[in-house]
């Protein structure tokens, strides 16, 4: 049996969608940060299993299985072990190491690990230490200073190496095996000749710890002035900078229960905002951030805030962000810019403007297609038509990238209406046309007749079939009760005709317009059937076509509505995206219905 290295299997726990996961075996319900369902492994009516995806766990206060994504497999499928690892492997995109005498390398990559870490946490401790006794006062005066409480100081475990060069070193007994694993980790600096030197000198240190809060590396900066200010970890065995989101660890729980999460660039300015009980924050530590990054980020939640500079680097910054993100980016992904003023970072602000004053920009912060827009509109004359043109031409390719069909149409038609390029024909045109910049193709040659003319009103057509033919309303009614005509005296008129039609008899002799309430409604419906001729011949698939006509444009305009409502910026701007991705799959089932030749079920 296959038996895989540590850290493969690490890796797989990290990436595994344990929802996913226990979602293929359990129904689970969203409550607070967990997922509630009923147990699988026992029988039960009222839901005690529990999943928590940001901590990688399920459990049961049933019966008390419980566990991770491996756990979950073994007892659900009663497979191996290691065949849970390939299984969740599988299911996270993951391909297989090869196996074979690799196998005593990797328990002996698995030990070194936890000698390293080891290491790690014991110089944790030291520099935590230092902090706190008589030597640390001037650091502590430091972080008082910059205003941080002392439990915010304690939560993050933060430290002081003290000026010396082999401080460290010698608290690791002063000998070359010492250096050896200082080395190792990134604590010391090899000499001529060992011991070598300490690397954090008369520095704060930011332990930095992965996810599940294993301290794997840290960041130290200078008290005063000084060159570099912030020193990090080397990549090491245990650290790689393009992975590590610091303050992972303890900004989860909050993650799950804003259901979003703020990246800051800075160790400070996450300490700052969270001193301030603003807890849902990642820093990326001054590196651009990495597919990798983002990876971890929005298996957490679906709203990611990005906090820059206003200065020219920060938009920079945001831009590389931007790109990043828009890269298989899914419809219910949703991205934020948040520009601080210029020279201010999240620190300055917070401090400024306290936790309110953050929030409020926060809540201003432009999505995603906002700032898209706004950069790549920069240095063009958008009012003109050659500036428009090429704005489109930067933005296709981009574009391009989205993951999600569905969601780049509607970054396409965002654009469009932004430069207030054709999306439809003129009112009364008739068919509705997809854009030319739309990824799909238009409706294919329909057996429905395409309208009679240009210029024909659907709603008038569909009304004089309705008047005529009052069967048509049983046949629709369902269809008919939900249609809402722009036409409001149509609209009216057809209301009226439902309240009738539920009472409708077959073979009454007097028309059914006869009967309308009032002169006035009668004189509109004879209006309506002046203006309309209707053929017998094929008048279940003339009146389909019409319908589904109505029914688009009545889409058409909500959709225009909700996009006017995004772009204006007013409300939850990650509802009314949801709300307008719903509408828009409603429009393409629609079209796709148009384009498909018509069955029998429309003849009864
Ligand atoms: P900043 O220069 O914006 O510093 O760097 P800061 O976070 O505002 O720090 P304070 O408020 O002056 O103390 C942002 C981040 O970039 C990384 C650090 O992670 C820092 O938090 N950085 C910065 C370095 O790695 N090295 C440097 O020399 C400077
Ligand atoms: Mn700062």
């Amino acid at each position: 049996m296959a038996h895989y290295p540590e850290s493969f299997i690490e890796e797989v726990r990290e990436r595994a969608n344990l929802l996913d996961v226990v979602g293929r075996h359990v129904r689970l319900k969203k409550q607070g940060s967990n997922w509630l369902g009923l147990c699988p492994f026992h029988g039960e009516k009222t839901p005690s299993f529990s999943v928590r995806p940001d901590q990688g766990y399920f459990k049961c206060f049933g019966c008390g299985v419980g566990g991770d994504v491996f756990d979950f497999l073994v007892k659900i499928r009663g497979i191996a072990f290691a065949d849970a690892v390939e299984e969740a492997a599988g299911s996270a995109g993951l391909p297989l190491p090869v196996m074979g005498q690799e196998e005593a390398g990797a328990r002996q990559r698995r030990e070194e690990r936890q000698q390293l870490l080891a290491v790690v946490e014991k110089a944790r401790l030291w520099f935590y230490h230092r902090l706190r006794a008589a030597e640390g006062a001037v650091a502590r005066t430091y972080l008082q200073r910059r205003g941080l409480q002392e439990s915010t100081i304690e939560r993050f475990g933060l430290g002081y190496a003290p000026p010396g060069w082999r401080n460290l070193l010698d608290y690791f007994g002063g000998g070359a095996g010492g250096a050896q694993l200082l080395e190792k980790v990134g604590l010391a600096i090899p000499g001529e000749q060992r011991p070598g030197y300490d690397r954090f000198r008369e520095r704060i240190v930011f332990p930095i710890r992965d996810y599940r809060g294993h301290c794997i590396g840290f960041g130290g900066r200078v008290l005063a002035q000084g060159e570099p200010k912030y020193i990090n970890s080397p990549e090491t065995p245990l650290y790689r900078k393009g992975e590590v989101l610091y303050g992972l660890d303890q900004a989860q729980a909050a993650i799950q229960r804003e259901e979003q999460v703020i990246v800051v660039e800075g160790y400070l300015d996450l300490i700052a905002l969270a001193d301030r009980g603003i807890d849902p924050v990642v820093a990326t530590l001054g590196t651009a951030l990495t597919s990798a990054h983002l990876r971890q980020l929005w298996k957490r939640t679906r709203r990611i805030c990005f906090c820059f500079d206003g200065d020219p680097a920060g938009r920079k910054a945001a831009w590389r962000a931007l790109e990043l993100v828009l890269d298989g980016l899914q419809a219910d992904q949703h991205a934020h810019f948040l520009f601080l003023p210029d020279g201010q970072d999240p620190d300055d602000v917070v401090r400024r403007e306290g936790a309110e004053g953050f929030r409020a920009r926060m809540s201003g912060a432009a999505p995603l297609m906002a700032f898209f827009l706004r950069h790549l509109g920069e240095g063009l004359d958008t009012a003109s038509p050659e500036g428009r043109v090429a704005l489109l031409h930067r933005a296709r390719p981009l574009l391009a990238k989205v993951g999600d069909p569905l969601l780049r149409e509607l970054y396409l038609e965002h654009l469009s209406q932004y430069l207030h390029l054709p999306q439809s024909p003129p009112d009364g045109g008739g068919v509705v046309r997809l854009e030319p910049s739309s990824s799909y193709a238009a409706p294919t040659r329909s057996r429905l007749r395409q309208p009679v003319a240009a210029g024909r009103d659907f709603e008038q057509a569909l009304l004089a079939m309705l008047l005529r033919f009052p069967e048509l309303l049983l046949t629709w009614e369902e269809e008919l009760s939900r249609l809402d005509l722009e036409n409001p005296q149509l609209a009216a008129l057809l209301s009226e005709l439902l309240n009738l039609g539920a009472a409708l008899t077959h073979g009454s002799a007097a028309p059914l317009w006869h009967r309308l309430p009032s002169a006035e409604w009668r004189a509109q419906a004879e209006a309506v059937l002046m203006t309309e001729e209707v053929q017998l011949e094929s008048l279940q698939e003339e009146f389909a076509g019409c319908l589904l006509n109505c029914q688009l444009r009545h889409l058409n305009r909500q959709i225009d509505q909700k996009s006017r409502e995004i772009a204006s910026g007013s409300g939850d701007n990650a509802r009314q995206f949801g709300m307008l991705l719903a509408l828009k799959q409603e429009k393409r089932l629609l079209q796709q219905r148009k384009s498909q030749p018509l069955t029998g079920s429309a003849e009864g």
